[in-house]
């Protein structure tokens, strides 16, 4: 008897993924979570891009996270290598072609939800480092400076809230905000009953542009909101205005807020993404010569704030993040299907 089920076992072929963008806190998760589910993994430090896609051959699973790009070409050179599934670790799929892998028979699966928590408090983390500027506070403290000149805040109680995107993270962060005592507009393609039960109201863009005092960005990142951020939604805001971004960084354009940094109109900016970060983020640069010089340029304002995309990064996020990737991939390898798996957008 015993015998039968080691052969049965050994007959089990192990599912082989590939870790692409390993850092030691996703290889330390995964090797532990890994105990239950027994696939073979491989690390890899590299993202995968089309230079790096060869090294996905003979696997089954390539697990990818934010900055990875699967277009097209990548996608054909999986489907030739034997991939069968995408597994995100990360709940945004925009760098993936859905369409595309969906006709090449590869699935995409996700996690829709590791910590809305994580995100919606890290862009309030933002909001109150920017208006009483602690980063500059900090250092000055440090270097024994103890004069508050240039440390001027204001109070958030009463302020405007602008909110673009009301799913997980939108919704916990209007709880958040509500807090202080403020007054929260919205705008969501779907607008959200529950939240215009409790006070929320949904206005135009126009109306978010031009009366918020604070603009917090919760949306995915589509060919709709591409830009959403451009000179002319700039033009229609509040003169010092302060503008967070912990949604994905192509959702404004960089050239269009340093003009509006410049101007005064925007007179705080606090980003955890950034429109290129994928040539930096997630790598120490420390001994390198940075060559993006619009990033660069945004160091320079002492009015910008930015985190290289941490706002996710909690030990809980951490946690469910690495037992819903290996949920995910068993569920579709076992049925082909999951309740995660990512679907083209339907054409009306
Ligand atoms: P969600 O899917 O729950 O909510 C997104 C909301 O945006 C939905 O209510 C949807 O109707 C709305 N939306 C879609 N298209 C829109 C448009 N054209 N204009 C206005 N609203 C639109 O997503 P969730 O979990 O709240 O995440 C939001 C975004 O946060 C993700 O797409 C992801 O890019 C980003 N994110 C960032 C993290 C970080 O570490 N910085 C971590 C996790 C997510």
């Amino acid at each position: 008897m015993a015998q039968t089920v080691k052969s049965k076992e050994k007959e089990k072929k192990v599912v082989k993924v590939a870790v692409f963008s390993t850092k030691n806190w996703v290889s330390g998760s995964f090797n532990v979570v890994n105990k239950k589910y027994g696939f073979e993994l491989t690390y890899f430090e590299s993202r995968l891009y089309k230079k790096t896609a060869p090294l996905a051959k003979g696997f089954d699973v390539v697990c990818i996270f934010v900055n990875d790009q699967v277009q097209e070409d990548v996608l054909v050179e999986l489907k030739a290598g034997g991939v069968r599934l995408i597994a995100l670790r990360c709940a945004g799929f925009n760098n993936v072609d859905i369409a595309k892998a969906e006709e090449l028979g590869i699935g995409v699966v996700r996690v829709p939800a590791y910590s809305p928590y994580a995100v919606a408090e890290h862009t309030l983390g933002l909001i109150l480092a920017l208006n009483r500027k602690l980063h500059r506070a900090y250092s000055r403290v440090r270097d024994g400076n103890f004069a508050l000149e240039g440390l001027l805040g204001f109070d958030i109680h009463k302020k405007t809230i602008g909110v673009i995107g009301t799913g997980k993270i939108g919704q916990i962060f209007i709880g958040l905000i509500s807090g202080f005592g403020c007054r929260v507009l919205a705008y969501d393609k779907f607008p959200n009953k529950e939240l215009e039960a409790k006070g929320v109201k949904y206005v135009s863009l126009q109306t978010i542009y031009a009366e918020s005092d604070i603009i917090s960005l919760h949306c995915p990142l589509t060919y709709e909101t591409y830009h959403i951020i451009n000179e002319y939604a700039i033009r229609a805001m509040k003169r010092n205005v302060m503008i967070v971004n912990t949604s994905r960084g192509p959702l404004i354009d960089t050239a269009a807020v340093i003009e509006g940094l410049k101007s005064g109109v925007v007179g705080y900016l606090g980003l955890d993404v950034y429109e290129e970060e994928e040539a930096l983020f997630f790598e120490d640069f420390t001994e390198k010569v940075i060559q993006d010089d619009q990033f660069v340029r945004l160091q320079t304002f002492p009015n910008v704030l930015i985190t290289a995309h941490q706002a996710f990064f909690t030990h809980e996020a951490v946690d469910n993040i690495s037992h819903t990737t290996f949920e995910n991939i068993e569920e579709y390898m076992q049925t082909g299907n999951s309740n995660n798996l990512v679907l083209p957008p339907k054409s009306e």
